[in-house]
């Protein structure tokens, strides 16, 4: 078993410098397990170095692939000697995405078995879109002491799938279903996140007629075969929001880079709101602060809305604005759970319901606090950054999921920040070690 590790940040220091974001978490994961689809072996670039990926990687070899790492960020994917069709629950509890495993398997071979997915404590989140997907296209699908086993009698069959809600999982499962369906899928009140462009265009890459995607509306026409191809993931557009309210949270100076500014309008907009000054670049913003951080309301929505996935950090970077600010969460069931942690470091939220209430206090106090989920811990480490003090951060491994490097890329920026494992004493305590 790893050691648990947390992170020790001595706040109070600005931001400043450049910062180069990595290939985007919501697309890699969905391309990776796409690479079984291919008839040929695959060479994925852009790939980040996070946990969510490891496991992806696990998986693949468990089924039968072969991983090879070529240079840094990019693998040499082949999937041609799969044989087994199950991925049991000890690889898919680890992370969400393993449902993507579904959509691929079900796609290439007609059936698969594959077990429930963990991923963050977010509330309830159901996978019934998904599993309406693979029954339009003619698949039986059981759940049975939480594994789903998924079947076709005479192979999938393209057909309308309209979803009851905006799906950013399902819309990507239906995809990769259909691409080898037989004859045409149409997908309706489709979800429109960059990464489904990112899978479509990868898939396309690969001889898959995708049209649509980044619309409501994407039509697949089935293929029989697709040919390898090498292909860069597009850049994370969450983790490039995540350092542009890391820099603002400071009053730092940073140019974020590796991003695709289109990608970044709904958060460039409420960071403008706030009083944040963001230059624009072809593949570059810069983020700076030259007067006081404002209150504003926000509510998150599915792309091109404001991202579920940016709502912790921008609620951290409001605490420090002056007013009261509102935050009405339009995606996730239940995206609050940091708050207590923020509470702890003298935040002022209130939460009711899927609306929180923040009055900008203007500063915050560092305090030990623990992550809960992926952007909740980046939530924390802005404010860690931001607070007077010394702030730790626990259960680390929730920032690992999905953020490459970030304490070496924040100490890059001039962040004080250090990765400590986490000693237990003989009462279980944890000794008091750290000054940074
Ligand atoms: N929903 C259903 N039934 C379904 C699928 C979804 O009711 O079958 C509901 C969900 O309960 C939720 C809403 O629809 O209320 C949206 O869920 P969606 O399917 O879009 O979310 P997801 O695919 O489970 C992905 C990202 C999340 C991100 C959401 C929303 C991945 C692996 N995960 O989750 O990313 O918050 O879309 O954009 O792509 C993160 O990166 O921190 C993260 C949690």
């Amino acid at each position: 078993m790893k050691t648990p590790k947390k992170f020790v940040i001595k706040g109070g220091r600005t931001l400043n410098g450049e910062v180069e974001i990595s290939g985007a978490k919501n697309a890699v994961v969905a391309i990776l397990p796409a690479t079984i689809l291919a008839d040929e072996p695959c060479v994925v670039e852009n790939v980040p170095d996070i946990s969510d990926v490891e496991i992806s990687f696990r998986i693949l070899r468990e089924l039968g692939a072969t991983v090879e790492y070529l240079s840094p960020h990019t693998y040499r994917i082949d999937t041609t000697a799969i044989r087994s069709h199950c991925v049991p629950y000890e690889s898919a509890r680890r992370m969400r995405a393993s449902y993507y495993f579904m959509g691929a398997l079900l796609g290439k071979f007609g059936h698969c078995r594959v077990s429930m997915p963990g991923g963050c404590p977010l509330g309830d989140r159901p996978i019934d879109q998904h599993l309406k997907a693979f029954a339009k296209l003619g698949a039986a699908c059981k759940v049975d002491r939480g594994m789903v086993d998924i079947t076709t009698q005479d192979g999938l069959k393209g057909n309308q799938i309209f979803f009851d809600c905006v799906t950013v999982g399902a819309t990507m499962n239906a995809i990769l279903a259909a691409v080898k369906a037989e004859g045409l899928t149409v997908i309706e009140n489709a979800a429109k996140e960059p990464h489904i462009v990112d899978l479509a265009s990868f898939l396309n890459s690969m001889g898959a007629e995708i049209m649509g995607a980044g619309t409501d509306t994407i039509k697949i026409r089935g293929v029989k075969y697709l040919r390898g191809t090498d292909y860069a993931v597009i850049p994370d557009q969450i983790e490039a929001g995540t350092y542009m309210v890391a820099a603002a949270a400071t009053g730092g100076n940073v140019l974020v880079k590796n991003v695709i500014p289109k990608h970044l309008e709904s958060i460039i907009s409420v960071m403008e709101k706030i009083g944040v000054k963001i230059e624009q670049f072809d593949d570059a913003v810069r983020v700076s602060v030259d007067g006081p951080l404002v209150k504003t309301s926000i509510k998150t929505r599915p792309h091109p809305g404001f991202p579920t996935d940016m709502q912790p950090q921008i609620s951290a970077l409001l605490c420090l604005a002056e007013g009261t600010s509102m935050i009405k969460e339009g995606v996730s069931e239940q995206r609050f759970q940091y708050v207590d942690e923020l509470r702890r470091m003298g935040a002022d939220i209130q939460v009711d319901g899927k609306v929180a209430v923040i009055e900008g206090t203007g500063h915050l106090t560092g305090a030990p606090v623990k992550a809960c989920d992926l952007r909740a811990g980046a939530a924390l480490m802005i404010a860690g950054l931001a607070a007077q003090g010394v702030t730790t951060i626990e259960d680390i491994y929730h920032i690992e999921r999905g953020y490459s490097d970030m304490e070496g890329k924040l100490r890059a920026l001039g962040a004080c920040i250090e990765k400590k494992a986490i000693i237990q004493n003989e009462t279980g305590s944890q000794p008091d070690q750290d000054a940074v």
